[in-house]
């Protein structure tokens, strides 16, 4: 890969050791995808936050970039980590989990980075613009802004992610390549699209069926944000999809043509299916957005859930629902609204299974919470919570 003379001496040490490293890093991937050189990135947005997840290992690879006292050099927001930094008692983690993830927070901090601790770093300031060449890890994230904004990224690791922070660069190679965004599958959605959930069983079955493609989908119906937020999601989780079209796209006369009907989207949900009732109800996977926190509100104003209902979102999202009344409507309900962490990357101590809105948090709750889950649009879900176990 081809490096500018400013570039060389980064790596040989010119600019500090921890940029060395970061330069080796990028270097590393960028000969591996025979990026050409490397090209500047405006954001990044870093995962590889929770201590579930990353253990005393990210702890040890933080400490190092601390100690050689690491600076992001462009703006980089962060993903959620394992507990709601102020609630965690009430998520039942102990006390040793929960200063192991300040800890980690706190290197992140001292970079520079800023702790948004959420997925959707897009409802949070870190907004790629169209052709905006970036670099994000949070792979749900990835699928959203080159898709939805147009921004340009790869799939980037959390230490990818990091060394393009410090850097400010990232190989050019894939998705910030024109040639290599055209659409690979042309999927015709005959299906209904009746929620959130149905975009989210759909990219579930996308992502399943192929893989790391680049589809284009057409359905004759729009793609609203929050169905984006799913879609995406589930594509990302359930495949390696980075980047689809939605309606239209260039050159895709010669595409194969793939349907999905609306057999195929019911067994997605038939797929995820409880063999008891739900022991809790979860929500915001993606976090939540003040739109769908709203929504849950009005269900559940003046009744009471009798299954435990928890909504994941971002502190800038719940504190909005704070000033408008919603976290209140939905806390006097009995639920609860977390943020920092999500259903996934945090320990839900105490279930053994779920039900969920999110065909992603669905795919990974066996695998990473060795929890059943089940699937059901947020009005089912709500309504399961306010009916409780039969
Ligand atoms: Fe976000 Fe966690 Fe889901 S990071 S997309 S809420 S698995």
């Amino acid at each position: 890969m081809y490096l500018t003379n400013e570039e060389e001496k980064a790596l040989d040490g010119e600019h500090g050791e921890v940029v060395s490293l970061a330069m080796r890093i990028l270097c590393a991937l960028g000969d591996f995808f025979e990026a050409d050189r490397l090209i500047p990135v405006q954001s990044a947005h870093v995962s590889g936050v929770s201590y579930k997840t990353g253990g005393e290992a990210l702890l040890t690879t933080l400490r190092k970039f601390s100690s050689m006292k690491a600076k992001a050099l462009v703006p980089t927001t962060l993903n959620p980590g394992g507990v709601d930094l102020e609630r965690w008692r009430e998520m039942g983690v102990e006390e040793e989990f929960f200063e192991k993830q300040k800890k980690i927070i706190s290197f992140y901090t001292d970079m520079g980075i800023l702790a948004t601790c959420s997925c959707t770093p897009y409802e949070a300031g870190n907004l790629p613009a169209r052709g905006a060449h970036v670099a994000f890890a949070e792979s749900s994230a990835v699928a959203f802004i080159n898709s939805y904004l147009g921004a340009r990224t790869n799939r980037e690791s959390g230490l990818s992610a990091l060394a393009s922070a410090i850097t400010g660069k990232t190989p050019c190679y894939g998705l910030h390549v024109d040639g290599n965004r055209r659409p690979t599958v042309k999927v015709k959605v005959t299906a209904s699209l009746e929620s959130p959930t149905h975009y989210g069983a759909l990219g579930y079955l996308i992502g399943k069926n192929f893989g790391d493609a680049i589809p284009l989908i057409q359905s004759g119906r729009p793609l609203p944000l929050v169905e984006a937020k799913h879609l995406s999601s589930a594509a990302a989780a359930s495949g390696a999809i980075a980047l689809y079209y939605w309606g239209e796209a260039p050159g895709d006369s010669d595409l194969e043509k793939v349907e999905v009907d609306g057999r195929s989207l019911a067994e997605v949900f038939e797929l995820f299916g409880l063999s008891e009732e739900p022991e809790v109800i979860v929500l915001g996977c993606p976090h939540y957005s003040i739109h769908e926190m709203r929504k849950v509100a009005e269900m559940v104003e003046g009744r009471w859930v009798k299954t435990p209902l928890w909504i994941f979102t971002s502190r800038q999202v719940r504190h909005l629902g704070e000033q408008l009344g919603l976290v209140q409507k939905i806390e006097q309900a009995g639920g609860k609204v977390f943020c920092d962490t999500c259903p996934i990357v945090a320990p839900l101590k105490g279930f053994r299974n779920l039900l969920t809105d999110s065909a992603k948090a669905a795919h990974y709750a066996p695998s990473m919470n060795k929890m059943e889950s089940a699937l059901l649009s947020t009005d089912g879900c709500v309504r399961v919570a306010l009916r409780g176990v039969q």
